[in-house]
């Protein structure tokens, strides 16, 4: 089946063309990260208004990119949410005109269960397993018993891991989103040189909390301001990075002895995060886990991650409705239920 994927639930505009939810036959991401940098962080009315600019060049460039016309596809697989309300309508409402004009079934995807499924579009993953999505929106650790039956073991309960990169940039005064800034910044600092906390490490659960970091960082610059580029900043960047990576790696892993998981899916933005990759690479050879990362090019937002569900709901029959529409908050755990 070729299906056309649509992506447009934060500050990229993304669509590509799939086969049978494996072979990406063009993937186009147009970002608007450059726009929202000037606001410190995404301005939701400024991007609806450019995914509306964007989104027929972006569909007509993945079409010509994989040398196919409109009358090739089959189905179109979209995100219905969670995200900016205004940015998701635009790629949900062209999704469906397009499903309904061609006479085509159309399908809506949870833009997490794009993210888990990434690592499918470069190898085949086995269920179950357990998956950490990390991104600027979320920071979960789920349980995925095949395609639609997710339970969620622990998730944070203030900011996500890639929010708190990205609040950290803010008070060290660097761009948005900072995130991969830290990360190259990181690599040249001493992840010793100061001691930050480690919220909720010991608490038995599998949740996260990244907010008393934050707060920790703009204490210790309050006391000890630091210039960027500078050692300073480079050896804070190196402890804020530890004390993340040692964060996410702690409750990984007790969420893989609580499970008995065998593989992992490393997946969302921060997937590219350099500390994060070693460190889980550590973890999943101590523990005897089989691990899955994809390439950075697919961790970050892209259509091409939601093809692997759309591809299979389509084949089996889980068409949805034209008559539904885009939400901001989506339990992966209810999605189960939708499909029973
Ligand atoms: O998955 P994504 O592209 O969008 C969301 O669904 O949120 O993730 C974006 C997040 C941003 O917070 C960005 O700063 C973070 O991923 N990020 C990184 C790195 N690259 C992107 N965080 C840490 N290290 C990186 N190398
Ligand atoms: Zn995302």
């Amino acid at each position: 089946m070729i299906l056309l994927a649509i992506e447009t639930s934060c500050d990229e505009t993304a669509a590509a063309v799939v086969r049978d939810g494996r072979e990406v036959l063009s993937s186009v991401i147009s970002s608007q990260v450059a726009i929202h940098a000037d606001y410190g962080g995404v301005v939701p009315e400024i991007a609806s208004r450019k995914h509306l600019e964007s989104i027929v060049p972006v569909i007509n460039r993945a079409l010509h990119d994989a040398a196919i016309g409109m009358d090739a596809l089959e189905g179109v697989a979209v995100t219905r949410g969670p995200g900016l309300s205004g940015a998701l309508l635009v790629g949900f409402s062209v999704a469906k005109a397009i499903a309904a004009a061609r006479k085509i079934p159309f399908v809506a995807v949870h833009h997490t269960e794009g993210h888990l499924f990434a690592p499918m579009l470069e190898q085949p993953v086995a269920f179950p397993f357990l998956a950490l999505v990390v991104s600027g929106g979320h920071t979960h650790l789920y349980h995925v018993a095949g395609f639609g039956h997710y339970t969620t073991l622990g998730r944070t309960i203030d900011d996500a891991a890639g929010e708190a990169y990205d609040k950290c940039a803010k008070i060290m005064g660097m761009p948005y989103p900072g995130g991969a800034l830290i990360d190259q910044m990181a690599q040249n600092g001493n992840p010793d040189a100061i001691r930050l906390p480690r919220p909720m490490l010991r608490d038995g659960t599998c949740n996260f909390s990244f907010s008393g970091l934050k707060t920790a960082v703009l204490q210790h610059i309050q006391k000890h301001p630091v210039t960027v580029p500078g050692r300073d900043a480079d050896d804070l960047c190196a402890s804020f990075q530890e004390a993340v990576c040692h964060l996410l790696a702690a409750k990984t892993e007790a969420a893989i002895r609580q499970i008995g998981a065998t593989r992992l899916v490393v997946a969302g933005g921060v997937a590219c995060n350099s500390g994060l990759r070693s460190r889980m690479k550590e973890l999943c050879g101590k523990l005897g886990v089989e691990l899955f990362i994809p390439h950075p090019s697919l961790c970050g937002d892209n259509a091409a991650m939601l093809a692997v569900p759309g591809d299979y709901y389509l084949s089996n029959g889980h068409v949805s409705s034209l008559s539904l529409d885009v939400t901001t908050t989506w339990n992966m755990d209810s999605i189960k239920e939708s499909l029973s």
